[in-house]
């Protein structure tokens, strides 16, 4: 009786198994506690030596168990511990996080900035009629700044006069006026298309439209405002200026601005040294273009200017080919793109 019952707690797999043999041998109606049940019908003298026999062989069984149990969960923490193991030393998997694309950043740090000058920003169509385009800026049909700007046009399957993508966002000035009316203060960010290709040109880019319109703006004005932008966009001191008359037809008088900047080891250092970059064109907004804008000209004057904002990405962030910027190169863009 012994040995099977020895041999039965040896061989339970697990925890339940076992608890079926205990059953078995120690239950209400298992095998040993019948037995003592039978310790009732002997004689005296058979019950002084079964009695205490079956006493031992009760608590053996049960220390038996209690030991078995007892290895069955070691047994099942150690297979826990094996089948969940985890090595941390193991390098991540790659991430397929995105990034901001350098045009994203730099326009959401010129938006930044211009909004601490108190500018709003304002937007227009891309596919624009030439109106906007042109006329409005005071380019009109004959004029030589449509033929220089490689525009391209867009036919109408109605045959009205063909629509243009916007060659510039100063269109943007003139929906603003005729929105908003004066004063006004306002950045206009966005794609413009031209007809060139080569390393610093692409067919589609990106500028950025500056208008401050009110009782007496000033070219003085502009050049503070174009100042405190760069020393905050390149995140220097200050940055001195250079302003070289130059001609739109939008804008009376029009400069061409740079900034003051020098090259060390190859690295583009603003504010310093005794080169200059030209980095924008402006003006005082032509009284015409008030007028076509809806504002009058003899109560209000403006300023306008517009910068390439993928040229100064490539400035700040040492970005050498303007065209990799929209080849949608992953490695290019993990490479100089930003953390979401
Ligand atoms: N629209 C001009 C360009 O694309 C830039 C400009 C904007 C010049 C506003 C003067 C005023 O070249």
């Amino acid at each position: 009786l012994r040995a099977q019952w020895f041999a039965r707690i040896a061989e339970a797999a697990d925890e339940s198994a076992l608890e079926t043999v205990r059953v078995g041998a120690l239950g209400k109606k298992g095998e040993v506690s019948l037995k003592m049940r039978e310790l009732g019908k002997m004689t005296p003298e058979q019950r002084q030596t079964a009695g205490p026999a079956l006493n031992a062989l009760k608590d053996e069984l049960n220390s038996a168990l209690a030991a078995r149990r007892a290895s069955l969960a070691d047994a099942a923490l150690a297979e826990r511990l094996r089948a969940e193991w985890l090595d941390v030393t193991l390098a991540p998997r790659p991430s397929r996080r995105g990034a901001i694309h350098p045009v994203s950043q730099v326009t959401e740090e010129v938006a930044a900035i211009f909004a601490d000058m108190g500018f709003g920003v304002a937007e227009g169509p891309q596919i624009e009629t030439a109106w906007y385009n042109f006329d409005a800026l005071n380019i009109p049909g004959h004029h030589p700044a449509r033929a220089e700007m490689d525009t391209f046009y867009m036919a109408r399957a109605d045959g009205g006069d063909p629509h243009v993508l916007r060659t510039h966002t100063s269109p943007v000035q003139i929906r603003t006026m005729q929105a908003e009316g004066a004063p006004l203060r306002i950045i206009a960010p966005g794609r413009v298309y031209r007809s060139d290709f080569d390393q610093t040109h692409t067919p589609m880019f990106h500028q950025v439209e500056g208008l401050a319109i009110d009782r007496d703006i000033s070219m003085a004005n502009l050049k503070w405002v174009l100042e405190e932008f760069f020393a905050a966009f390149f995140e220097v001191d200050g940055v001195e200026t250079r302003f070289r008359a130059s001609h739109f037809p939008f804008t009376e008088p029009s400069a061409e601005v740079d900034i003051r900047c020098s090259w060390v080891d190859g690295q583009l250092k603003v504010g310093e040294g005794d080169g200059w970059l030209e980095v924008l064109g402006s003006g005082m907004v032509h009284p015409k273009v008030l007028e076509y804008g809806g504002i009058d000209p003899s109560q209000w004057q403006g300023f306008a200017f517009g910068m390439g904002i993928d040229r100064i990405a490539m400035l700040k962030y040492g970005i050498p080919d303007l065209r990799a910027f929209f080849d949608s190169d992953l490695r290019w863009l993990r490479h100089y793109g930003f953390a979401a």
